[in-house]
């Protein structure tokens, strides 16, 4: 019998997929909500103008609370992640000769909005390499994260950078790194595409200046919306596009052309334009209801118990694994040793309907709560097959 988590999505059973870190399988109820939202524009005149204000609105109270943020204008509805790091980019104040840190093999969405300040504007941008190239080296996490710190100074205009790394699922320790940020001014911008739903994101600990997330992860929602965080540092900044949507009395329909030149309060004249989508807000808001009803703490919790097996496992098999305190929960990435090839690690997981990804040098594990221990021996299985 399928659990109720297995049974809200539609993974075919022989499929064992625990690739959440790409892409997470549509739920049911999301895919639901999408149809509803073409079928609307069938009949234009049920969209009425406070939809465009109404739908957006409850997507950024579900996902400020989801992130414990108390006023929903703080939240941006934004396209994707490299949006809202252009954005972030954009408003960091005058760069010349000071540096942004970002980390070594950063998700590419969150790295060159940083270097086109490298290129225009003369900053320079800081990669922190980890202390040891290979995942599982002890002391490689907790090192990485020092370094971080260290390599924050006077000269530091942004430090970008998400809770753990895409690749393996190495932890950052954004308290320490958010604390030497605030010290010397600078801006502390965090992608929590890989993070914001498979762990609770601890705000007032953190304490970023921007947030930005991708849906189609961890949020459970379609493809080509984020939401993205923007605190009061962001207050007064030019958005990347002069929507008219975004502007202060663009409720009042009939009076558009009295041209406003101020924005709505807070975040939202950071949104995308058409940002009130009616397919793909309905399908976001449904993703985050059941992230709320599910709780990031229990997917932590669930996700933890599978990849503590595996991590065990994959050790004594001779693959790197990062310390238990340095890594996701939800994302095990690990170091695929120099004696097993690579394609024929491919070849047995793909035999065997395992579905996961290669990253870097990382095989990158990350489940969710459709996943049970029958995955984890399917893989397991797979990586036996090549070990001989
Ligand atoms: C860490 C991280 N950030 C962002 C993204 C997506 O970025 P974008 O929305 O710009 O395509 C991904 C996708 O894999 C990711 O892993």
């Amino acid at each position: 019998m399928l659990s109720p988590h297995e049974d809200a999505f539609q993974l075919p059973p022989d499929v064992h997929y625990l690739n959440c870190a790409y892409m997470s399988p549509l739920p049911r109820a999301v895919e639901e909500a999408g149809i509803r939202g073409i079928r609307r524009k069938r009949v234009p005149s049920g969209i009425r103008p406070e939809d465009f204000f109404q739908e957006s609105d409850e997507v950024r109270s579900a996902f400020a609370r989801l992130v414990g943020v108390s006023d929903p204008a703080r939240i941006a509805i934004l396209p994707s992640v490299s949006y809202g790091v252009a954005v972030a980019a954009g408003n960091v104040g005058p760069v010349r000769g000071r540096n942004l840190v970002v980390v070594r093999d950063q998700f590419p969405g969150n790295v060159y909005a940083w270097l086109a300040l490298e290129h225009r504007e003369g900053a320079r941008v800081r990669f922190v390499d980890p202390p040891a190239p290979r995942t599982g080296t002890p002391g490689r996490g907790e090192g990485w994260s020092r370094r971080v710190v260290e390599a924050i100074d006077d000269r530091t205009a942004a430090v970008s950078l998400a809770p753990f790394h895409w690749t393996d699922g190495t932890r950052f320790d954004l308290e320490a790194i958010g604390e030497r940020t605030r010290e010397v001014g600078a801006l502390l911008v965090v992608d929590g595409t890989q993070s914001v739903g498979a762990a609770p994101f601890p705000m007032d600990r953190v304490r970023p200046d921007a947030l930005i997330c991708a849906s189609y992860k961890w949020l459970l929602g379609p493809y080509s919306v984020a939401l993205g965080y923007f605190g009061e540092r962001f207050d007064g900044g030019i958005p990347l596009e002069e929507g008219w949507i975004t502007r202060a009395g663009s409720d009042d329909f009939r009076g558009l052309v009295d041209y406003r030149a101020e924005y709505a309060p807070g975040a939202l004249r950071y949104d995308v334009g058409e940002r009130s989508n009616f397919i793909l807000l309905p399908m976001l808001l449904e993703g985050l209801r059941l992230v709320h009803e599910w709780g990031p703490k229990e997917v932590r919790a669930h996700c933890g118990r599978l990849t503590a097996e595996l991590a065990g496992e994959l050790k004594a098999e001779g693959f790197g694994v990062e310390e238990e305190g340095w890594r996701a929960a939800h994302i095990l990435g690990v170091d695929v040793p120099d004696d097993i090839d690579r394609e024929e690690l491919r070849e047995a997981l793909e035999a065997r309907s395992v579905q996961v990804s290669l990253r870097g040098r990382a095989l990158r594990i990350s489940p969710h709560l459709y996943n049970d221990r029958a995955d984890v021996h399917a893989l397991l299985d797979g990586v036996c097959s090549v070990r001989g």
